[in-house]
């Protein structure tokens, strides 16, 4: 594992039972970031796709119920072991298990859809192509792709600070418009895109993109040998 990826996982594990606790709830408070999701979820059961579903950088699991009850059936892996560590015990009904977007131990078009609910954007320019492709690979053709995503002018920052827990990592602010040409450029055509402005406890404005695998995979997209 590369340093960048070290400190990212190591300075997770640390945050883990912090978002645990910050977290939980959350989504009931915020009816945007539900209509988004339960979009993705109307929309990929009208496609007969199939209702599995991968959070990708689930984070504590928070997700799981929501994808669920709206008739999903969701699993979450993320780069962190405390974090899956707490998302298995917090959300026992559902598999988690640490793995990272840019290598998915998923099957090629092995999904219905993908979520990756603020965790794209700790992903350095030279690893974007790598993931975005891993995340095509592993939808079929005319499932979807789910994101939320600090928006910004795609600059690096160092986050962790605000937690007084010691821990500091890059995060990127995504712009809109370089989010929605990784999506495409992968392979998904776009559905959806949205934001909202920052809330009190948020840094930034909010982004939101729903895209579709494209029905036809491209010679470019879909297999492990093209990544
Ligand atoms: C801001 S948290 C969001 C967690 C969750 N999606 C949520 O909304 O509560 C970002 C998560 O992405 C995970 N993550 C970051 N980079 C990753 C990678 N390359 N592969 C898998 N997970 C990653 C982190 O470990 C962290 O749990």
């Amino acid at each position: 594992m590369d340093a960048k990826t070290e400190e990212l996982r190591a300075a997770h594990d640390v945050l883990a039972e912090f978002y645990a606790d910050r977290l939980a709830g959350a989504l009931d408070r915020m009816p945007a970031e539900r209509a988004v999701l339960g979009l993705f979820c109307d929309v990929i059961l009208a496609a007969a796709v199939g209702a599995d579903v991968a959070d990708i950088g689930c984070g504590t699991g928070r997700l799981g119920p929501y994808l669920a009850a709206r008739g999903l059936c969701p699993r979450g892996i993320d780069l962190s072991a405390e974090m899956i560590r707490v998302a298995r015990r917090d959300y026992p009904g559902f598999g988690f298990e640490v793995a990272d977007v840019r290598e998915l131990p998923f099957g090629d078009a092995s999904l219905a859809g993908v979520v990756c609910w603020y965790s794209l954007m700790f992903l350095a320019p030279s690893d974007r192509p790598i993931a975005f492709s891993e995340l095509a690979r592993v939808v079929k053709p005319g499932g979807y792709l789910v994101t939320a995503f600090k928006a910004g002018d795609s600059q690096v920052r160092r986050a962790g600070r605000s937690t007084n827990f010691g821990v500091e990592f890059d995060i990127y602010w995504l712009s809109p418009d370089e989010m929605e040409r990784r999506v495409t450029g992968a392979g998904f055509a776009t559905v959806f895109w949205g934001g909202r402005p920052a809330e009190e406890h948020e840094g930034s404005p909010q982004g939101y993109l729903l895209a579709q695998r494209s029905l036809i995979p491209s010679p470019q997209h879909g297999t492990r040998s093209s990544v």
